[in-house]
């Protein structure tokens, strides 16, 4: 998996030495809660998130020029995935932290993986669960061309057991 450029991002795979940088941003509370996990509580907690859920193939660190990680963004496939995928799709994921919103940053990062998935991946679906009630998420998909597909009432989250109502969008390979 290599290092991936945009025109202000570098998105790239996870180092145990970005602890720091997530606890920042994954202390507040306002991300875990559209993501379904809990505030990261230490940058013990954010290196251990980093170890075993992060570090792994098809997970990128968003970082601006200086590398600092400031988000996340993912394919999760058939064995990770709540979404019952087929071969040849994923589940897209993203968060970044609060300060760095509305500048579109997730919207160029989101295209860069699209690309990724379907032209390195050879995937030919995507999909992403977006809570209803998170409107800038889904308008980062629908920018990036994803519709929705329907809505799931009990949208599962595994870190908190909670579920909440989703619209889960899709996105097919042109
Ligand atoms: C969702 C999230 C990743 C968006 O990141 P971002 O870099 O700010 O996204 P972008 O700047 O690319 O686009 C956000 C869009 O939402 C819009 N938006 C933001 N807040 C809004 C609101 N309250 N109502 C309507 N639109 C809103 C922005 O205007 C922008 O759309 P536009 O370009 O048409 O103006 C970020 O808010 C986040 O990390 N949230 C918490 C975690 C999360 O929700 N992750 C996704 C789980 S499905």
């Amino acid at each position: 998996m290599e290092t991936r450029k945009t025109v202000r991002l570098i998105l790239r795979p996870w180092a145990l030495t970005d602890a720091e940088a997530v606890y920042e941003q994954a202390r507040n509370p306002k991300i875990g809660a559209m993501c379904g996990w809990h505030p990261h509580a230490s940058v013990s907690e954010s290196r251990e998130i980093i170890e075993h859920i992060l570090h792994k193939p098809h997970s990128f660190a968003i970082c601006l020029e200086d590398n600092q990680a400031i988000g996340s963004i993912g394919l999760l496939f058939q064995d990770d995935s709540n979404l019952p995928l087929s071969d040849h799709e994923a589940e897209i994921g993203y968060w970044l932290g609060e300060v760095f919103w509305g500048k579109g940053y997730t919207t160029e990062a989101v295209q860069s993986i699209v690309a990724y998935a379907f032209e390195e991946l050879s995937l030919v679906r995507l999909w992403a669960g977006a809570y209803q009630k998170n409107i800038p998420s889904q308008r980062v998909l629908e920018k990036c061309g994803f519709y929705p597909h329907h809505t799931e009432e009990r949208f599962f989250s595994k870190p908190t057991g909670e579920t909440h109502r989703a619209v889960i969008y899709v996105l097919e390979k042109a």
